[in-house]
């Protein structure tokens, strides 16, 4: 962009902003159609959002209040506004996009209180094209200095009871996010984790989260008695308050994404233009992979994290998956329950976990050695069962212990609530500071992160990319615990439009043995069972779907033998030029393409819901005249996950930029394709 054309855009934005007044200041999107106004009503400062001219946000609440202060938001008056424009763009180490573009106009206006105490605060507002951002920040000052939030007020009153898609956060167990999706009005909703995705009737996808979450409590978002607005709920201490900080601070940015229809939703990266540039320049040993792992037999009760006979994490099992992982083009091998502390029932006794004993039959440092020999990054399991304080303790010990080992990536886990003695609320400002403790440290000593049960996503991958991928929904491990408690196929379809918005999910895809046969404790079962409740195919479509640049093949090794479908996931990338989804409906389907990183090569992946559906999309993201093959993983004759889901066909076709492709997918199925230059 050109100089002279930004300084244009500056002149409009400030042209489109009344003076100082009753009427607010309003600063635009660069391409106009976004507006955000800040007025002041009786004293308040509000918010308001309008696109196209259409209201999306209604004049809204913004401020504080405080423990041992009064409240911050009442009585101001407006002192002072600054403006600003950006245009820049970054490139990303890995990514579902290789660069990102940063365009915005900004607005920051200054409140100081009428009464004597004169506290002040800003409020800044980034406008971009595809959403924007505000956040509060409190300047030091003497009568604001050390202080701890009871409540935030930002309120969101939506202009149209908008359609939701969410899942609830009322209950101490429900912080991890590992719950399935529910949709309805906003005027239903009680109490529910961001992102939150709505939809209007007219098309407009609105969608609410936050950025930057460095030293804050997570936002939950609570209903209000059958009302369009949404208000800021915030994660407590076990002491009651959400924030304990000292001026000057800075918040989270409320972010509202915004886009015409859902497929402009993907890739969202609004998060990640509202956090710091890298902290990590230059950093090789940062590495999207493919990795295999001593995991899924756990969960099916066929090994066991603890010792004894049916031990999982074995010296040999650990090679065995070394092998596999070298042998296949993966990048990496997870092995969980190596360490000591897994006996008896952990979620109990999780305080005495060691993350540098390995049990006598695992030798941490030979399978280290014998990976790196393989060319195989070992990923190193430590599950804290949320006694964060016993793994704090040995956070240096245990992450230079890794290093001297080549160990470069770990997999963290949190399962516990806030009942157990060390918990603390995984959205929480306690937990929050400990994943950044985390994340930091571990880049001191070259190691990545993947977190299970972690604290949401808020763009952090932009300043420490080290920080790989996580859970924080419910992932593939709900299909191997029997019962009813399994993912039903429309969930992934959801989850892409949600959960996925925040950033890249640890789904662990890949289960070819979907009906379990081996399981110990799931065995016996109806189809509604849980199970994946996916045929084979849409196992294979969900490495491009959900996006991560860590993707595991989740199944025991010894079911990918003789599988020709397997080749897929030998062939597929994890890490993207371009992404683009070609179609969507949230919880119905979703077709994906991806661009390879650095390669003539393209991967579309499509999933349905438990509907059989024929999708048509064209091609036109291939560079025109050039001739292409798609090898074609699609739903067999008659497949449907639910008594027929293992046919597969597999198959080539010549295909060009003018090619249109149909796409047919069987109930709870899907079909993955890679295409490449013809020969
Ligand atoms: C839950 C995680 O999501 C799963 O991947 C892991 O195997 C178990 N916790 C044990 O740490
Ligand atoms: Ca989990």
């Amino acid at each position: 962009m050109t100089s002279l054309r930004l300084a244009a855009l500056a002149a409009l934005a400030i042209s489109l902003a009344p003076a100082l007044g009753a009427q607010g200041h309003a600063v635009s999107s660069p391409d106009g159609r976004t507006v955000v106004t800040l007025a002041l009503r009786d004293g308040r400062l509000t918010w308001a959002v309008a696109r196209d001219g259409h209201p999306v946000v209604t004049p809204s609440r913004l401020g504080f209040t405080f423990r041992n202060a009064p409240p911050l938001g009442a009585g101001m008056r407006v002192a002072d506004s600054a403006r600003a424009s950006g245009d820049e763009t970054f490139a990303l180490p890995w990514g579902e996009v290789a660069r990102v573009r940063d365009q915005h106009n900004e607005l920051r206006v200054k409140m100081v209180e009428t009464a004597p105490a004169a506290r002040e605060f800003w409020v800044a507002v980034r406008v971009f094209d595809d959403g924007l951002g505000l956040r509060y920040e409190l300047p030091a000052q003497p009568n604001l200095a050390d202080f701890e939030i009871m409540d935030e007020l930002t309120e969101f009153a939506m202009a149209e009871d908008m359609k939701a898609w969410w899942i609830p956060a009322n209950v101490p167990t429900n912080d991890r996010q590992e719950m399935l999706y529910a949709s309805g009005p906003i005027s239903k909703l009680t109490l529910v984790h961001t992102p939150l995705t709505l939809q209007g009737t007219g098309g407009l996808q609105v969608v609410i989260h936050e950025a930057n979450l460095v030293d804050y409590a997570g936002m939950y978002l609570a209903g209000s008695s059958e009302s369009r607005t949404l208000r800021t709920s915030l994660t407590r201490w076990k002491d009651g308050s959400a924030v304990k900080g000292r001026t000057p601070f800075v918040t989270p940015w409320r972010t509202l994404q915004l886009a015409d229809a859902p497929e402009q939703l993907a890739p969202s990266l609004l998060t990640l233009k509202l956090n710091p540039p890298s902290r990590l320049a230059d950093a090789p040993w940062i590495r999207p992979m493919k990795y295999d792992g001593i995991w899924w037999g756990m969960h099916l009760n066929v090994v066991t994290w603890s010792s004894g006979a049916r031990h999982g994490a074995t010296t040999g099992n650990a090679r065995r998956y070394i092998d596999f992982a070298a042998a296949n083009g993966l990048g990496g091998t997870l092995v969980e329950g190596w360490n000591t502390g897994w006996d008896g029932n952990w979620l109990v006794t999780g305080g005495s976990f060691s993350f540098t004993q390995a049990y006598p039959d695992y030798d941490l440092a030979d399978v280290a050695r014998y990976a790196k020999e393989k060319g195989v990054g070992l990923i190193v399991h430590n599950e804290t069962a949320t006694f964060v304080d016993n793994y704090e303790r040995q956070l240096d010990s245990a992450y230079a212990l890794y290093e001297r080992l080549g160990v470069h990536a770990i997999k963290t886990g949190y399962v516990g609530d806030t009942a157990n003695p060390g918990g603390h609320d995984h959205q929480g400002q306690y937990m929050v500071r400990h994943h950044r403790r985390v994340i930091e440290t571990a880049a001191t000593h070259g190691i990545a992160v993947v977190m299970h049960e972690p604290i949401k996503d808020t763009g952090e991958r932009r300043t420490w990319p080290n920080m790989l991928s996580r859970e924080g929904a419910r992932g593939q491990e709900y299909n191997a615990w029997g019962g009813e408690g399994g993912n039903p196929p429309e969930h992934e379809t959801i989850l892409f439009f949600t959960r996925l918005l925040a950033g890249p999910m640890d789904y662990t895809p890949g289960i070819f043995n979907v009906l379990l046969t081996r399981s110990e404790t799931n065995r016996a079962r109806t189809p509604e069972e849980a199970r994946p409740r996916s045929t084979l195919a849409r196992q294979l479509a969900l490495y491009v779907v959900l996006y991560s640049p860590v993707q595991m093949a989740a199944d025991l090794i010894e079911n990918y033998a003789n599988q020709p479908a397997f080749q897929f996931i030998r062939d597929v990338a994890v890490d993207w030029d371009t992404t683009r989804v070609l179609h969507g409906r949230i919880g119905d389907d979703v077709v994906v393409a991806r661009k390879a990183k650095g390669k003539d090569a393209w991967f579309v992946g499509a999933i349905t819901d438990e509907q059989a559906r024929t999708v048509e999309v064209p091609l036109d993201f291939l560079p025109p005249g050039r001739r292409y093959v798609a090898e074609v993983y699609a739903d067999g004759p008659r497949a449907n996950w639910r008594d027929n889901p293992l046919p597969i066909t597999i198959s080539r076709q010549p295909v060009t930029s003018a090619t249109r492709l149909r796409i047919a997918m069987a109930a709870g199925g899907g079909q993955a394709i890679r295409i490449v230059p013809a020969r």
